[in-house]
């Protein structure tokens, strides 16, 4: 896990707001008097608070403009009715002129930038972050290609910025409603296992386990495969168990469907919690004693194995109880 934080809270503006195929949302977000903003690294998102009436929510979401233009940040949101009313709320309140309070940029997916080759894989909205990689390596001079995977071609976003960026060459579309040939095939388009070359893989659930396993399976190092989940799928139910607080002693019981950061909150001790899935990483909270159950997208498998650390959002104990340096 790294983080480049910025923890600062801003309010950004609206500057520009286009409308993508796909129900997806453009945003340019600038500060009030124009000002440069932080400089973020490629695979950053914002922190963004969706404030209105009962909604008050803070997702994550991925910048995709060039890390190189400071002037503004830019972010791609997909509106998804079946979600839990984030992207809904985010579409709904992104007008032109509004204010949005953020946090960051942080980088919880950070490109390996010496590395001798890059495959990218987007699916869907999980093309942002590979935007922002694309501009990178380019910038870099680096050997990359970006797959694009997309479920119709007549609803992919971002197709005007690809055609026109100097490195949209390097741009592998693919698409669920044209033929299987030029479907996304990893045993043919995942490049060789060897130790200078590094995956990306964002996108919806099942796109990214897909890509992931088989790149397990065609030899790729783990620490190689790079991954971001912007939403999760996260059972937080099992057994209760009990969790101790060390820094003032208190302990808690945390029932089948009951989470630690809940069950400490009625206690008085609060650990700050923003996706509530187990994908941001805002709650991570160090282990001392006790064996946790990762529920999370995350920690890395090296983090899970070490179990110095949990996600107390969603993740469990398989010990009796857990003691954390809170
Ligand atoms: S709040 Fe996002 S990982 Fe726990």
């Amino acid at each position: 896990m790294s983080d480049d934080t910025d923890s600062k809270t801003r309010i950004l503006t609206v500057i520009e707001r286009i409308e993508e195929p796909g129900d997806i949302l453009r945003v340019k977000l600038a500060a009030p008097d124009g000002a440069a903003l932080p400089a973020f690294t490629a695979g950053a998102h914002l922190d963004i608070r969706l404030s209105a009436g009962d909604t008050d929510l803070w997702r994550q979401y991925s910048l995709c403009s060039d890390p190189a233009q400071i002037g503004h940040y830019e972010i791609g949101v997909l509106r998804d009715p079946n979600s839990r009313g984030g992207s809904v709320a985010f579409h709904r309140l992104a007008a032109l002129g509004g204010g949005f309070t953020i946090e960051g940029p942080r980088n919880h997916f950070e490109l390996a930038e010496d590395a001798r080759r890059t495959v990218l894989f987007g699916g869907g909205i999980g093309i942002t972050p590979m935007l922002a990689m694309a501009w990178r390596l380019h910038a870099l001079n680096r050997d990359f290609t970006l797959h694009y995977c997309t479920r119709s071609e007549r609803a992919t976003a971002f197709r005007d910025t690809i055609a026109t960026a100097p490195w949209g060459h390097r741009v592998v579309f693919h698409h669920d409603d044209l033929p299987q040939a030029q479907r996304l095939d990893p045993a043919r388009d995942l490049p060789a296992p060897e130790a200078g070359t590094h995956l990306y893989v964002c996108g919806p659930q099942g796109f990214m386990d897909w890509v992931i396993d088989a790149a397990k399976s065609a030899g790729h190092a783990p620490a190689n495969i790079h991954r971001e989940y912007f939403s999760a799928q996260v059972d937080i139910t099992g057994e209760g168990f009990e969790v101790t607080a060390s820094r003032s002693g208190v302990t808690v019981s945390v029932g089948p469907e009951d989470t630690i950061a809940k069950a400490l909150a009625r206690a008085g001790i609060s650990i700050p919690v923003k996706c509530e899935e187990g994908v941001c990483g805002t709650c991570v909270t160090d282990v001392l004693d006790g064996t946790p159950d990762h529920r999370d997208q995350f920690l890395t498998d090296e983090e899970r194995a070490e179990g110095s650390m949990i996600c107390v959002c969603c993740s469990r104990a398989r010990s009796k109880s857990l003691v954390l340096d809170i």
